[in-house]
């Protein structure tokens, strides 16, 4: 239906009489019959991360985000340095700004991200306390920020890379003050505070190292028979064209065997990992690329529809990727927000 009425808008369009299109940004440019598929045939939600500097500023941004995503993560704006002024003071001017946008255009927000090693305030890692006090700290913090965006946000992503690639737990600030136990307490205080949203272990790496992927997926099994309210697995995917498509199938069925939802929730494909200063991204590079995220849906797609939660790309354009410290070119729109090959690896894995 939807494709029998966007073929009527651009019949109309074309023969030059577009009232009752809806897309009124179009610029009076003809589409192709190639522009009428967008990402948002994935059979699953597909969403971006974005700067919200970007998205207050940059209209091809913009514009890329309302033909193609369904969903939205904030690159920055919701990380506890971004958020947190001081204790129980906040900035939400940029995360609102983020969420009502998303809201007008009827896009889903995912939550990214309420514990992290990084992108912590200088009053949380300066925080001397005991404790009970630390529990305290974590508590009001989960509190105020998911009750802030109760009912807004579909999901969000509780504990971010927890675990090292040898299995052990990270030594961050939370795991050194209150110890394991403050995975579990996060979810709690988490579901308290929003008891619909859908909560989210995120971390990367499983699709590289057994003993990250099987302390994880201990973990989250043995959360859900303690009855600890965790939905899903977030995979990050920052990979690069040189990752075997076995690996990723690997960590997707990992996390799917585990009953929860899984979420594609930051995949990138750099295509210079050796960091050469010469890199150049040439066709050969670019088909190599299309066929890592063609790859990775189609291993998303294996899993049953009920725990696919989507594939969440890790910005926009290569211009606005936090891969800069060296050339790179790793997402589905190049710098001036031109569709890649990789985008079109996308479209055929639907
Ligand atoms: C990155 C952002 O993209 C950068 O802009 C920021 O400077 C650092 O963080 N894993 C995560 C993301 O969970 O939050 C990180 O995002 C990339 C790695």
């Amino acid at each position: 239906m939807k494709q029998i009425i966007l073929f009527f808008c651009i019949f109309t369009m074309l023969s030059g009489a577009c009232s009752g299109c809806s897309d009124t940004e179009r610029e009076g440019k003809e589409e192709t019959p190639e522009d009428i598929r967008s990402l948002m045939d994935a059979p699953y939600p597909m969403g971006c991360a974005v700067n919200v500097g970007l998205l207050r500023s940059n209209e091809k941004c913009r514009q890329v985000i309302l033909k193609e995503m369904k969903s939205l993560t904030a690159e920055n704006a919701m990380k506890m340095e971004a958020l947190s002024l001081g204790r129980g003071e906040y900035n939400w001017t940029d995360a609102d700004y983020l969420v009502n946008f998303a809201a007008q255009n009827k896009i889903r927000v995912h939550g990214h991200t309420l514990l992290w090693h990084r992108a912590l305030p200088a009053w949380v890692s300066s925080f001397e306390g005991n404790r009970e006090e630390w529990i305290a700290l974590m508590r009001n913090y989960i509190k105020d920020v998911v009750g802030h965006f109760k009912g807004k946000l579909s999901g969000w992503d509780v504990v971010n890379e927890a675990f090292e690639d040898n299995g052990t737990y990270r030594n961050t600030v939370w795991y050194e003050h209150i110890g394991k136990e403050y995975i579990d307490l996060a979810f709690q205080f988490a579901h308290e505070a929003d008891p619909d949203a859908l909560l989210f272990y995120n971390d990367y790496g499983m699709e590289y190292s057994k003993a990250k992927r099987d302390a994880i997926c201990l973990m989250i099994k043995d959360m859900k028979q303690r009855n600890i309210p965790v939905d899903g697995i977030g995979l990050q995917m920052h990979i690069d064209m040189y990752r075997p498509k076995s690996d990723f199938i690997q960590a997707i069925q990992a996390a799917a065997s585990t009953g929860v939802k899984v979420h594609i929730s930051e995949l990138d494909v750099a295509v210079n990992p050796e960091k050469k200063p010469e890199m150049k991204f040439t066709a050969n590079v670019a088909e190599r690329q299309k066929q890592s995220y063609k790859g990775m849906s189609e291993a998303l797609q294996s899993i049953p529809v009920a725990q696919n939660y989507g594939l969440t790309v890790w910005g926009v354009s290569d211009a606005d990727s936090w891969l800069t410290a060296h050339p790179d070119w790793p997402l589905l729109f190049d710098r001036n927000y031109a569709k890649k090959s990789a985008y079109y690896g996308l479209l055929e894995s639907f």
